[in-house]
């Protein structure tokens, strides 16, 4: 199963700390609904739901959402939310008796190493159904963020400081390369669609200037 390194636990802290202060979404986020042709009648592993944001949204399509995070803070959220099928990473293992339509995985791979990414593609192909399909969204390069980051020694993450009046911020990102990614699950997984968005709320406002690439992938 994950052995978490210490950068990947100090970002589980970070979150489970953000999950439980100011970090309370309300609404999915606009690509999700977007792409919504993907989670209509489905079995949908929403993997790193953070406080079950989609359920509702899920439910609207007539999906089931099973929903998985690392913040404990995060899972009483979602159990206020009266989902029913909440899991922590810990419990990876009780995923296996699944087998889902999709695996919506919303910003979330970045706070994993290379290897930890490897084994959780593998993970997503033995719980998918034939032709199931992974949704996966991470930062990518072109955000403020990567510009100002720093190499960390002896891991697959870059370091980004932010210490503005309206920020305080120490974040590990692993900035996923998405046509090394599609290479190394070539056998595994065909690509169907490669997208592009951006949070782009103020030009001046190096916290909120993020670019981030979406790849669906077909289970072969
Ligand atoms: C950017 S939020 C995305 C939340 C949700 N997926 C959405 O679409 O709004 C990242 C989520 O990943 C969770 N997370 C962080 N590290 C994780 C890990 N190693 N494994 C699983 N979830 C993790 C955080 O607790 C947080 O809820």
């Amino acid at each position: 199963m994950l052995t978490l390194t210490k950068y990947e636990k100090l970002n589980i802290n970070q979150w489970d700390r953000l999950h439980k202060t100011s970090y309370d979404l309300k609404y999915p986020e606009g690509h999700t609904i977007r792409d919504q042709k993907y989670f209509k009648n489905k079995k949908i592993l929403d993997f790193g739901c953070g406080n079950g944001v989609n359920f509702e949204f899920f439910k609207s399509l007539k999906s089931k959402m099973v929903g998985l995070d690392s913040s404990e803070k995060a899972l009483i959220k979602c159990k206020k939310k009266k989902i029913k099928q909440i899991f922590s990473i810990k419990d990876l293992k009780k995923l296996l008796k699944f087998d889902f339509d999709i695996i919506y995985c919303n910003q979330v791979l970045y706070n994993y190493e290379n290897s930890n990414i490897d084994f959780l593609i593998k993970f997503f192909y033995k719980i998918l159904k034939k032709n199931g399909i992974i949704y996966l969204t991470f930062l990518n390069k072109k955000s403020e963020w990567y510009k100002i980051s720093k190499k960390v020694k002896n891991s697959d993450f870059r370091i980004t400081q932010l210490n503005t009046k309206k920020y305080k911020i120490k974040k590990y990102i692993n900035w996923i390369d998405e046509k090394k990614l599609t290479k190394k699950i070539q056998k595994l997984f065909k690509l169907i669609k490669t997208g592009y968005f951006g949070h782009y709320l103020d030009k001046n406002d190096i916290g909120t200037n993020a670019s981030y690439t979406i790849l669906v992938f077909e289970k072969k």
